[in-house]
């Protein structure tokens, strides 16, 4: 086992979610032994679809996802994703008439002190590609704090534990692009993607139903080339955004 330090803790996350370091680097890391048990996902599977998400990225070649490795770590087995200095940028709540120009308006709601706000995020060609990814990984908490951008502008995409369902689960803050044509130039990484699922890792991280799953995602926006919308059994948006 490599020598991890652990250097912090994050407060508010929903698991034990730690940060740690090794030889100066940094590190996210969730153990095994911490994820409590969800209803809708099988027991000590989240550190497996943090590594899921991370190889689909890669078999796709869109690095939206920090390199996320399962390893040995102070408190067991887990997923060590590399930490990215970045902040959240791209996706916002806003009073209804102070929503930046050229971002897409989502929905609009009263807040907890009772006032109008709206949220919306950026208009941006990553962002889309990260909602793309998040269609095919089926991401169902994508929210505004899951999406960090660093300093020379680049978005990437964070936990992803509650992914990879055989279920529709799509839950996300990026529904901007709705009813649009599918971006072209992601058709070919699909059909690539497609192509390379059973060989790769992703046969070891995933069960049967959630790779047939998978295939099923990549042959319906294939096939209808359309941004797809919210599923009507699922809430759409997860709550709290951030
Ligand atoms: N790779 C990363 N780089 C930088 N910060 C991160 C990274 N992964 C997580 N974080 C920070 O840690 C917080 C909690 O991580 P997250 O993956 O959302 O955990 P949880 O599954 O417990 O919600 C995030 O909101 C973010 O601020
Ligand atoms: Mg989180």
């Amino acid at each position: 086992m490599e020598n991890f330090k652990v250097v912090g803790q994050m407060v508010n996350a929903s698991n034990s979610t730690l940060v740690v370091e090794s030889d100066g680097t940094r590190f996210i890391y969730k153990p095994r032994s911490g994820e409590r048990p969800l209803w809708d996902f099988p027991d000590h599977t989240l550190h497996l679809r943090e590594r899921a998400a991370y190889v689909t990225s890669e078999l796709l070649g869109w690095d939206v996802v920090p390199e996320t490795k399962i390893q040995e770590g102070p408190y067991g087995v887990g997923s060590f994703q590399k930490w990215i200095d970045a902040e959240p940028t791209t996706v916002d709540i806003f009073p209804p008439d102070s929503v930046p120009e050229g971002w897409l308006t989502i929905i609009t709601g009263i807040d907890e002190e009772g006032n109008e706000v709206t949220l919306a995020h950026e208009d941006s060609t990553r962002l889309q590609q990260i909602a793309v990814f998040d269609v095919l990984i089926n991401n169902a908490d994508r929210k505004a704090g899951h999406l960090l951008t660093d300093a020379s502008g680049n978005t990437f995409g964070i936990d992803h534990g509650v992914t990879f369902s055989s279920e529709d689960k799509l839950r996300t803050v990026l529904w901007g692009w709705i009813g649009q044509n599918f971006p072209e130039q992601y058709l070919a990484d699909l059909e690539l993607l497609k192509s390379m699922i059973y060989g790769s890792e992703l046969e070891e991280l995933l069960d049967d139903s959630e790779l047939t799953a998978l295939v099923d995602r990549l042959d319906t926006l294939l096939a209808q080339k359309i941004m797809p919308s919210p599923s009507p059994h699922w809430p759409a948006v997860p709550w709290p955004v951030f």
